[in-house]
C-alpha cells in the first residue's frame, strides 16, 4: 500500500516535470533572444532575425496607393464627349484639342478647365464657340491632382 502511494507520487512528480519542460520550451520559442531585439526610440523591440538555414523574414510590401485613372483615361471619359484628340476621342462640341499644347500654355489650359467662360475659344467644329456650354464645375468635380494631370497631358499635345 505504501509502496503504491510512493510510486504514484513519483509518477506525478515526473509528469509535472515533463509539463514544465514543455512549457519552458514553448516560452523559449516565443521569447525573442537578445539578438532578435533592436533599439527603437529608446526601447528594445523585436526585430526580424535571420535563423541559419531559414530565409530572412522580409517585411510585407505596402500595396501601391490607388492612383486612379490616368490623365488620358480621365480626358477620354470626362472631356472627350465634347473635344476631339486624334486617336483618343471624337467629341465635336468644343475645339479640337489635338494640338492644344502648341497654341496654348499650361496656365491658359488650366484657366479653360476651371473657368471656361474667362476666355471663349474662337473656333469650334460647328462655327463660333458658344459661351456657357463647357461646364464650369470641373474645379469642384475633379481633384487638384486630376486637374494638374489633365493640364500636363493637354500641354503635351503638340
Ligand atoms: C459639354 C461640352 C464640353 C465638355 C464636357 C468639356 N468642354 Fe472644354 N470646351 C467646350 C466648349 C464649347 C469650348 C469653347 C468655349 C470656351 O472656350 O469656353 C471649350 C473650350 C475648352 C478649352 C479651350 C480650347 C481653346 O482652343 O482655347 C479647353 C482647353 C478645354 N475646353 C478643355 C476641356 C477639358 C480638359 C475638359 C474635361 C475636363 C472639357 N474641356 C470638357 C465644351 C466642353
Amino acid at each position: 500500500m505504501l509502496l503504491r502511494l510512493a510510486r504514484r507520487r513519483a509518477a506525478l512528480v515526473a509528469a509535472s516535470f515533463v509539463a514544465l519542460a514543455v512549457l519552458a520550451a514553448a516560452c523559449g520559442a516565443e521569447t525573442p533572444t537578445p539578438e532578435c531585439l533592436e533599439a527603437q526610440d529608446g526601447s528594445l523591440v523585436p526585430a526580424g532575425c535571420a535563423v541559419e538555414g531559414q530565409p530572412t523574414p522580409t517585411p510585407t510590401p505596402t500595396p501601391a496607393p490607388d492612383t486612379g485613372p490616368t490623365a488620358q483615361q480621365l480626358f477620354a471619359g470626362t472631356c472627350g464627349t465634347c473635344h476631339a484628340i486624334d486617336g483618343l476621342s471624337t467629341g465635336a462640341v468644343g475645339p479640337d484639342l489635338t494640338q492644344i499644347g502648341a497654341r496654348a500654355d499650361a496656365a491658359y489650359i488650366k484657366e479653360s478647365i476651371l473657368d471656361p467662360n474667362a476666355v471663349i475659344a474662337g473656333a469650334c467644329p460647328s462655327g463660333a464657340c458658344p459661351a456657357g456650354v463647357m461646364p464650369s464645375s470641373f474645379g469642384a468635380l475633379l481633384s487638384a491632382a486630376e486637374i494638374d494631370a489633365l493640364v500636363d497631358f493637354l500641354a503635351a499635345q503638340r
